[in-house]
């Protein structure tokens, strides 16, 4: 059986557009998600679903272990979440993908994360936290990928 590519933040509006475009392309596809049931009811394929939260290591072992590749656009959010979804539970992710020797390591990043200044730091600071998070990955020392989109994907746009 193919390794699967494992999707974090499979579930959210940028995340889902990762997992639609792997089924398309043939890839087999694990998706970590807070929520199994509510995440089945969005993709009618096969695929494999793990349940986790990327701010409790010991949840992320099953989704890691085995996976070919990690792709995460999980996000946290505004107020006091970006610390411990998008730096705690990178750096989670990051320790675990080193352990179980699974690279590259994508991660989607938000655009302006170079200027702390920028209205949107404003509310939990998450430019600041994706941009410290962004530095553990250049610094791990694994091959990673940073990418950062153009706009934000439509939540209605279907497979
Ligand atoms: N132009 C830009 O720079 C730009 C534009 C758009 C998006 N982005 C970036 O893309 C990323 C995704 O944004 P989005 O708008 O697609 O987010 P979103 O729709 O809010 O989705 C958030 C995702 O994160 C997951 N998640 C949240 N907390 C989690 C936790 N504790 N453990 C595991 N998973 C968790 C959710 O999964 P479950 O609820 O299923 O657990 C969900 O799939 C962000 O980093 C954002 O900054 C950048």
């Amino acid at each position: 059986m193919t390794q699967p590519i494992l999707v974090v933040g499979g579930t959210g509006r940028t995340g889902r557009h990762v997992v639609w475009k792997l089924l398309e392309r043939g890839y087999g596809v694990r998706v970590l998600t807070r929520d199994t049931q509510q995440a089945r009811r969005l993709f009618h394929s096969e695929i494999e679903y793990v349940q986790g939260n990327v701010g409790a290591p010991e949840t992320l072992v099953d989704a890691v272990r085995g996976a070919r590749t990690i792709i995460t656009a999980a996000y946290g959010g505004n107020r006091e979440r970006p610390e411990i979804v998008d730096y705690q539970g990178t750096r989670n992710l990051l320790e675990l993908a080193k352990a179980e020797g699974v690279h590259p390591f994508i991660f989607t990043s938000t655009i302006y994360v170079t200027r702390p200044d920028h209205y949107l730091n404003a509310d939990g600071q998450i430019l600041t936290w994706k941009g410290r998070a962004e530095a553990l990955i250049r610094a791990s020392g694994i091959p990673y990928t940073v990418f950062y989109l153009d706009a934000t994907p439509s939540s209605t746009t279907s497979q």
